[in-house]
């Protein structure tokens, strides 16, 4: 029997419905952990800026409650947060995960890990985005954000978010307008909009893990030009390295990078490389060597440099959460700026370590962060931003040493706020029809999370995908925002001509109608960048009083006027109802294809549509047709 000395001591509770609320934006509040001792409230990486305070909010939503309890574990403060709302709305955002676009009753872990092959039932994926947007009966709709960097627990169950977060005082931002339009406006306001892009990097791209040695990208170059694939840039995945280490390019299969870089260039394609955290620990290697001198990787609790094991062996990891390491990890890029490289791709950033505990480092390994970020820490509270301080690191970097270009650069882990560094594609999905799916799902839900720019691997990662399969994928991927296929080391080709003529002349259609709509596309991606709504979106958000589009997967709408119906299993039709209002059909190709998703144009919209392209270069915007439903 337990004596009264050693029993567990009741855990401490406390409800309340927290100090004042504070307005900080047209439509957001503010409420502060009622139990801060903190005379000043902190803002994570999220934010773009600490959004000013214009002092108590004189109305609150009365349909929205912020209720905070708070425990501990083994010595550690805990908060759970409850944010009640009507149980008749819908939610959405939470960032990445598979599965349908309504998070209603869903449960996340919001802790970024590397999950191949994930499916809906995996609780992690690459990003943390503790961010909801819910829709009421009426179409007005309301904006939760939870400003805490640790491991939360989330459940979206009927008119109530609960999050457990294993963190103590942290504030929670509230939104509410009359439309969901205005919450993500009001959002982009608080953690930023995103970047436009270059235009080529809204071309397709051609990736695999991956294509080496450097004929063999000559080649997959040549097949697009030939064969008149329209496309815009190659990747080029590990292979590439001198034995995986960053910035470096294997002597044998790549021994001339310059004028490999300079033929894509002739053939008006770019050039995107992987670069990974994990630098090999060997004394010879640059990269490591000048990390060591600049004291700049991630300790463990004992103090020593901590080494954990990934694609080049044991490796060492920058501690992007000082400013200084992320300025020595931008100067980096400057050879490979030098060499002409256009674009940078940054994996393994969740961080994914194969030999660590859960994956990745341990929780107690020490970051030196900078006042910014809160100051020393440890891996448990920076772990979900590793990415987005990397990425962050990265696009500083390039754009000091490139900066009359605007910078790309891809990322796969991710946290709220990150859309302002980097875009991203959804990981290592499957050649699976149920992956197709997802892929539409992800991308709107990034979308609502404030990533505009995301997409999945056309045609899956993992597995060989069959030709209709590839087909339809690249058909739907090519409306999506990031445009890119690829696909593991172990699966057979996956190019647009790899199963012959009928799937390439789909690919070619399919991709032929994104380079057509590039002037929409641009304006989308400007409008974007100066609002924050996201150039793709759910049906919902064209009549978010119709609630029959609310659970609508397989449509969606780039911008307000164009809708993409699409067939995500193999035989069978869209099933999304046709929104209200008149609709015409479109088609930018030669002939109807029935593996490509169907477009309608909106009644009363005005779409602009360029001429068909082989690159977003090939020749200025001097023909213009406008489409006039
Ligand atoms: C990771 C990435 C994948 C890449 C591979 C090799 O699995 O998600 O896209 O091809 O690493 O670098």
């Amino acid at each position: 029997m337990l004596g009264p000395t050693n029993r567990a001591r009741p855990r401490q509770r406390r409800t309340t419905t927290g100090a004042s609320p504070h307005r900080v934006g047209e439509h957001a509040i503010r409420w502060r952990d009622p139990f801060s001792s903190r005379s000043a409230v902190r803002t994570t990486i999220a934010f773009e800026r600490a959004p000013e305070d214009h002092g108590p909010a004189q109305v609150v939503p009365t349909d929205i409650r912020v209720l905070w309890r708070r425990s501990s574990t083994r010595g550690a403060a805990r908060r759970t947060l409850r944010v009640s709302f009507p149980r008749d709305a819908d939610v959405y955002g939470l960032g990445e995960a598979a599965g349908p676009l309504r998070r209603n009753g869903r449960r996340l872990t919001l802790w970024n890990a590397d999950h191949y092959a994930y499916d809906e039932s995996t609780p992690s994926l690459y990003q943390s985005h503790p961010w909801v947007l819910g829709v009421r009966p009426d179409g007005s709709a309301f904006g939760i954000l939870w400003d805490s960097t640790c491991r939360s627990r989330v459940w979206c169950g009927p008119g109530v978010l609960s999050v457990r977060a294993s963190d103590a005082d942290f504030a929670v931002y509230t939104l509410d307008a009359p439309s969901p339009r205005m919450v993500m406006e009001q959002l982009a306001t608080l953690i930023g909009r995103p970047p436009l892009p270059p235009l080529w990097a809204l071309g397709f791209h051609q990736s695999r893990y991956s294509y080496y040695p450097e004929s063999e990208v000559r080649r997959i170059a040549d097949e697009m030009r030939t064969r008149r694939i329209p496309c815009d840039a190659l990747w080029l995945d590990i292979h590439y390295m001198r034995g995986n280490r960053s910035f470096t390019f294997d002597p044998d299969r790549f021994p001339d990078p310059a004028a490999l870089i300079a033929h894509l260039h002739g053939r008006s394609l770019r050039t995107v490389v992987m670069i990974d955290p994990g630098l090999k620990v060997d004394p010879d290697y640059h990269a490591y060597a000048s990390g060591v001198e600049n004291g700049a990787f991630v300790r463990d609790h004992t103090g020593r440099e901590y080494r954990g094991e990934v694609w080049p062996g044991a490796c060492a990891f920058p501690d992007y959460a000082s400013a200084a390491v992320r300025s020595w990890w931008g100067d980096l890029y400057q050879p490979l700026i030098s060499l002409g490289i256009d674009g940078f791709w940054n994996d393994m950033n969740e961080p994914a370590i194969f030999d660590g505990p859960g994956r990745t480092m341990p929780e107690s390994n020490i970051h030196l962060a900078d006042p910014e970020i809160g100051g020393p820490t440890t891996h448990a509270r920076i772990h979900n931003i590793y990415g987005t301080l990397m990425v962050r690191a990265t696009r500083e970097g390039v754009s000091r040493h490139r900066p009359d270009r605007r910078a790309f650069v891809l990322t796969r882990a991710n946290f709220l706020g990150g859309h302002r560094y980097a875009a991203t594609w959804t990981g290592d999905n499957s050649s699976t029809w149920e992956h197709l799916a997802w892929s539409i799902t992800m991308a709107l839900n990034l979308g609502l999370s404030g990533q505009a720019m995301s997409g999945p691997d056309i045609g899956g990662f993992e597995g060989n995908a069959s030709g209709t399969l590839f087909a339809r994928w690249m058909g739907i991927g090519a409306m999506l925002p990031f445009c890119r296929a690829h696909t593991d080391v172990w699966t057979r080709e996956h190019e647009p001509w790899s199963w012959g003529p009928a799937v390439e002349a789909t690919c070619r259609r399919a991709i032929l109608r994104r380079y057509r709509l590039l002037p929409f596309w641009y304006t989308l991606f400007h409008e974007a960048s100066t609002t924050g709504v996201p150039p793709v979106r759910p049906l919902w958000f064209l009549d978010p009083c119709d609630p029959s589009l609310r659970g609508a997967n397989d449509a969606f709408m780039l911008g307000e006027a164009l809708m993409v119906r699409c067939r995500v299993e193999e035989s069978g039709e869209c099933r999304s109802p046709m929104p209200r209002g008149t609709w015409r059909p479109l088609e930018l190709v030669e002939c109807h294809d029935p593996d490509l998703p169907e477009l309608w144009l909106r009644a009363g919209s005005i779409l602009p549509v360029g001429p068909s392209l082989q690159h977003t270069g090939e020749r200025p915007l001097d023909r213009l047709w406008l489409h006039v439903a």
